[in-house]
């Protein structure tokens, strides 16, 4: 086995879905002022499911182009995140396993709480990395947000999947060893089994999240973590992107620093581009986040970026990495603008058909309308079975 002296992430894809709602048309419908929207919660539009699309479809999509660069050659494991899960036994990564065609020598499973799923994937990815430096770890996070309609989450919903090829020397961002943690047993945030629709106390997830961060700073710090001002930029969970603003904040209040307001713009500004036009992506929140940031700072060459991860319920991590140098060679900038550009508009009569849409329990054969462009589609429920097809 040879030794190893940094792992993390070696490459980083997302995808979103095939329909996009602009806050405005949600705005037109329920009388709410854009500016709550715009500026109260920093959202533009949010990313909505078509008819034959779900987290497998998703996370297949971001995944393609990583094994498409990389081969599947070194790939033993497989982590799927997600709290928009498809099956209450078998994971969701199986059928993305299937349809990447990747190797049967493999062992693939899916994570679960809430937001936080992915961070706890990526960690559990570095151990095993760490355990045998040849193999790397293909991490899936997943998820279509879904609120019910005409309550106050509705204007906080999205989609997206983001994959992670986790490895030894990666040509990203290497994550460092120190992670401060912090769980709660919170009611914020949940969904019965029995349910489509996250149930949510709006106010109370937004302190609890504000704890979390707190919590998670504190064991970040006693664990011998970084300080505050060595970072140059903060990744947050954004289930919108004002609560990264508000999540900053309160870390600088409880470091006792200064809140200005262009400092923390420069902090944290630059991972927002994506998430306030795709919405609520839940686990891959954070690290659209990342890629946000990589696409469009200057040069982020050897430099500390922090990650907040949080997950209601709740847990939540605070970690750092450090940017890779050459990193820059390695993103996926334009394919990643391509998959917001790509989104058609829907209006809202249609968004709300698509939000009703569920499936029929019966057994029966019921085929999905043909409704995306992408590279995979739902193809329908038969026999309680669903049915991918690879285009
Ligand atoms: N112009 C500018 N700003 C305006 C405005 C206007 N015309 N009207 C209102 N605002 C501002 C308000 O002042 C408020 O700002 P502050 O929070 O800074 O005070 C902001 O817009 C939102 O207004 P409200 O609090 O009145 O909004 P709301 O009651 O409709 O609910 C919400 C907002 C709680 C975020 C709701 O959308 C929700 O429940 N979302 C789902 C839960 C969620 O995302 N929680 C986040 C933490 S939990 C988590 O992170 C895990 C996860 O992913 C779910």
């Amino acid at each position: 086995m040879t030794s190893v002296s940094a792992i993390g992430i070696h490459d980083l894809s997302f995808a979103t879905s095939e329909f996009v709602l602009p806050h405005t048309a949600l705005a037109d419908h329920n009388g709410t002022e854009i500016g709550k929207y715009h500026l109260g919660i920093g959202q533009q539009s949010m990313s909505i499911t078509a008819a034959d699309e779900d987290i497998v479809t998703l996370g297949a999509a971001a995944a393609a182009p990583i094994i498409a660069r990389h081969g599947t050659d070194q790939i033993r494991t497989v982590v799927f995140a997600t709290e928009s899960s498809i099956d209450q036994a078998k994971s969701a990564g199986v059928y993305v396993h299937s349809l990447l065609g990747l190797p049967s020598a493999a062992r693939v499973v899916e994570l679960k709480q809430a937001c936080y799923g992915a961070t706890a994937a990526l960690q559990f990815a570095i151990g095993l990395v760490h355990r045998d430096p040849t193999q790397r770890v293909l991490v899936i996070a997943s998820d279509v947000s879904k609120y019910e309609l005409d309550s106050p989450g509705e204007a906080t919903q999205g989609a997206a999947a983001v994959a992670m090829l986790v490895a030894a020397d990666p040509a990203l961002v290497r994550i460092e060893e120190p992670s401060g943690v912090f769980t709660a047993d919170v009611m914020d945030f949940w969904r019965p089994n029995y349910r489509d629709a996250a149930l949510v106390d709006g106010q109370e997830s937004i302190t609890a999240y504000l704890q979390a961060v707190e919590g998670s700073w504190k064991d970040y710090t006693e664990q011998g973590g970084r300080a505050l001002d060595e970072f140059a930029a903060f990744c947050y969970h954004q289930p919108f992107t004002k609560m990264a603003y508000k999540a900053h904040t309160h870390l600088l209040n409880t470091c006792g620093y200064d809140t200005d307001k262009d400092a923390i713009a420069r902090a944290i500004g630059q991972t927002t581009a994506y998430n306030a036009v795709v919405g609520n992506s839940y686990t891959a929140a954070v690290y659209l986040g990342l890629a946000a940031l990589l696409d469009q700072a200057d040069d982020l060459t050897d430099q500390a970026v922090a990650f907040l991860s949080y997950g209601s319920g709740s847990v939540a991590e605070f970690f750092a990495g450090t940017v890779v140098p050459g990193y820059r060679e390695h993103l996926r900038t334009e394919a990643n603008s391509e998959a917001i550009a790509r989104r058609r508009p829907v209006d809202y009569a249609g968004y709300r058909e698509l939000h009703e849409q569920t499936f029929p329990t019966d057994g029966g054969d019921h085929p999905t309308p043909e409704q995306t462009t992408g590279p995979f589609r739902l193809a329908g429920i038969r026999a309680h079975k669903r049915v991918y097809q690879v285009r």
